[in-house]
């Protein structure tokens, strides 16, 4: 198969990561959840204390920053300068912070610079908000992932009572809600739809579904032997 680039956007908890973890897996490409980056930036800054509305700071700190991710035993790791911090990512803190952080243009320089280096070589999945409209806007194959707020909530929670924590439903679709309408309102480079991605409501779809649509337009767009 052709060098593959995919991009696959969408709103938070659609689907997007497992959808590109799977998809690397079955078609042996390197997926880069670049949400994590942003997480990362941010974590970095609630740990030094940096109060985050504080843009100049948070941006100065961004262009500073080393953020690498590496495929471990079929999970994708995220590395903030050198060290792994895959699972503080995902705290309820870094939670509220990060929609603020990721709308500073100095701090999207950064990470889209490194994103694109990353997807220099082909053979990747890349995930987010702004990867088909942005990041790589002549890739192949785009895709735009969405489903209800409440199915999303409803996975999330899930997550998050595998991991120990115990909020309700309610909290978790409040907290998504906020977090795509910021994201869909910023100034610079708003998860919105690509005019050429293909949609996805993944609301009454399994997980072996979404990523068997996706398998097929690779199969049309790409052809051929494997990478
Ligand atoms: O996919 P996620 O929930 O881990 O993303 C966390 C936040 O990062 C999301 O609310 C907005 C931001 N983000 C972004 O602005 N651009 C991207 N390409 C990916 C994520």
């Amino acid at each position: 198969m052709k060098n593959l680039i995919i991009a696959i956007d969408g709103t938070a908890a659609s689907g997007k990561s497992t959808t590109a973890k799977i998809l690397a897996k079955k078609l042996g490409i390197l997926p880069i959840d670049t949400g994590a980056m942003y997480r990362a930036v941010t974590l970095k800054a609630l740990r030094l204390g940096i109060p985050i509305e504080n843009r100049e700071a948070i941006e100065e700190l961004a262009r500073h920053t080393e953020i690498t991710q590496k495929l471990v035993e079929g999970t994708v790791r995220t590395f903030l300068d050198g060290v792994d911090v895959t699972e503080d990512i995902r705290s309820p803190e870094v939670d509220k912070a990060v929609s603020l952080v990721s709308s500073y243009a100095g701090v999207r320089k950064r990470l889209v610079e490194l994103q694109r280096k990353m997807a220099e070589q082909g053979n990747v999945v890349l995930e987010g908000r702004d990867i088909g409209t942005v990041v790589l806007p002549d890739a192949p194959l785009k895709i735009y992932m969405d489903a209800s707020l409440e199915e999303r909530a409803r996975r999330r929670l899930g997550d998050l009572k595998k991991k120990g924590a115990n909020p309700t439903l309610e909290e978790v679709m409040e907290e998504l809600r906020r977090r795509d309408e910021f994201d869909s309102k910023r100034e610079i480079a708003p998860l919105k739809r690509a005019d050429d991605a293909i949609y996805i409501d993944t609301t009454r779809l399994t997980v072996e579904e979404q990523v068997s649509i996706i398998l097929k337009e690779v199969e049309k767009r790409f052809g051929g032997d494997d990478p």
